[in-house]
């Protein structure tokens, strides 16, 4: 075959030219010229992408009968859970998270219960040898001997394997690490990572094997990192936590197959990852006794609320006063402390302020502002909110407190848990008392306040 010829093309404005340089002669961009095959110069480029159009007729709407798409448990319920209830034939999945993080373990276990199931699986590792992940299988005490294994880099070669083997389920550890014949620049560049998913995910739509791939996520999210894949697959799972503790989220990030913010909850363990069912109570620390810039929030994932500590440290800053969050969104941070000085009258413009999501779990949900701003004051004025107290709602520029969805499951959880008190919006204070929970509706910063001052 003909060596196919590649071209770079500016991902600003779509200029192309014949050799990579650092400025786009199109719109004078830097470092914005990437290298990607030329296609339509011979049949075999024209054939390239011809699985992802196939020859469509026009229809109407009301024409077509809604196929439910059949789904393949993995029998790993918190993983089944974000993927909305199991694997779609023909579905790509991109996992994405740092390294270390449980990625390969996860598949490997998912993979090994699937072989177990009679399933033809196939686990393509272009990162570790055969003989490492027979090692780590053992480890997870998986009885999968009928898993086939493939240590392959070359997406050519690995095209025409899964087409020999046909499997129903195939994973490829990882994406960074595959390379095609077609483009010149090394693996893991943007170029390749696309080109090689393009063609995976061509090939999962024209076999209905469902494709599992696997990418890393620098620290800033940049390095030919997946995010340039997120448009081409059907399914982007991220996993969160922090290393350091043995909890790991798998959140879905985006899923044409099922309800995205779905959280799955594991606990890594000696033998490798283990479901956590029941994770309402996994992110509040202990203290002996009430400490103050602490607050308890109740916050919703996908169908599950999920009790998260908010901590918060005001302090003297020497020099520029500091905002740093960590979990939490940091220009939402600015927004609270103005709406804490207009509204509230409260200041902390020479105080530096940290604010941290306990347990390293990612919160983008704005009903976690109220938590964020009692949180502040408690700490600014060195007094304990109540230990059994929870609260959520959304903090609004003229210093009204919205409402969050869902808040009754969310005051039950609560209320399941043991919390006695709570303060949230007006519009979620439930009709009838609850039984032991006392419900403090509020309706403005300053009612909130007001409140604080009791304690
Ligand atoms: P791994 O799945 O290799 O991470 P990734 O593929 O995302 O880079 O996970 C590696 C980490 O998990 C490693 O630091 C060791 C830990 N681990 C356990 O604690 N228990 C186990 O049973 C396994 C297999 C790994
Ligand atoms: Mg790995």
């Amino acid at each position: 075959m003909a060596k196919a010829k590649s071209q770079y093309a500016c991902t600003e404005c779509g200029a192309t030219v014949p050799k990579w340089q650092g400025q786009c002669p199109g719109c004078a961009q830097w470092n914005t010229l990437v290298e990607s095959v030329l296609e339509a110069a011979t049949p075999a480029a024209a054939k390239r992408f011809s699985g992802l159009t196939a020859a469509a007729r026009l229809q109407t709407l009301a024409s077509i009968a809604p196929r439910e798409e059949p789904r393949q448990p993995t029998g790993i319920d918190e993983f089944d859970r974000v993927l909305g209830g199991g694997l779609v034939p023909g579905g790509v999945v991109l996992i994405g998270g740092d390294p270390g993080i449980g990625k390969s373990t996860l598949l490997l276990q998912a993979l090994g219960r699937l072989a177990q199931a009679r399933l033809n699986v196939l686990y393509i590792s272009g990162e570790e040898s055969g003989e490492q992940v027979a090692l780590r299988s053992q480890r997870l005490q998986l009885d999968a001997g009928g898993m086939k294994l493939l240590a392959e880099i070359n997406l050519e070669k690995i095209l025409t394997t899964l087409a020999e083997v046909k499997p129903a389920v195939a994973v490829i550890d990882s994406i960074q690490t595959l390379w095609s014949d077609a483009l010149q620049s090394a693996p893991g560049s943007v170029a390749q990572v696309r080109e090689c998913s393009a063609q995976l995910t061509r090939f999962a739509k024209q076999s209905g094997t469902s494709v599992i791939l696997v990418g890393h996520v620098t620290k800033d999210g940049a390095l030919a990192g997946p995010r340039v894949l997120e448009h081409i697959v059907d399914t982007v799972l991220y996993f969160e936590g922090d290393t350091h503790s043995s909890f790991r989220l798998v959140r879905a990030f985006k899923n044409r197959f099922g309800a995205v913010n779905e959280l799955g909850v594991f606990a890594m363990t000696d033998k490798g990852l283990r479901g956590v069912s029941n994770p309402s109570a996994l992110f509040l620390s202990q203290h002996a006794q009430d400490v103050a810039g602490s607050c308890v929030l109740v916050t919703q994932e996908g169908t599950r609320p999920l009790l998260v500590e908010i901590q918060a440290l005001v302090d003297t800053a020497h020099g520029n006063p500091r905002r740093l969050t960590v979990g939490l969104e940091q220009n939402r941070l600015a927004m609270l402390l103005a709406v804490l000085h207009r509204h509230g009258g409260i200041t902390c413009a020479d105080q530096d302020v940290f604010v941290n999501a306990v347990g390293g779990v990612k919160i983008a949900e704005p009903a976690a502002d109220l938590a964020v701003l009692l949180a502040i004051v408690s700490s600014l004025r060195s007094r304990p909110l109540p230990g059994k107290l929870v609260t959520f709602g959304e903090v609004g520029l003229a210093g009204e407190i919205r409402p969050a969805p869902r808040g009754q499951d969310r005051l039950k959880e609560a209320a399941k848990l043991g919390f006695t008190h709570a303060i949230v919006p007006k519009a979620n204070a439930p009709k009838q008392a609850m039984a032991g929970i006392e419900v403090i509706a509020v309706e403005r910063v300053e009612q909130a306040l007001e409140q604080m001052r009791h304690w």
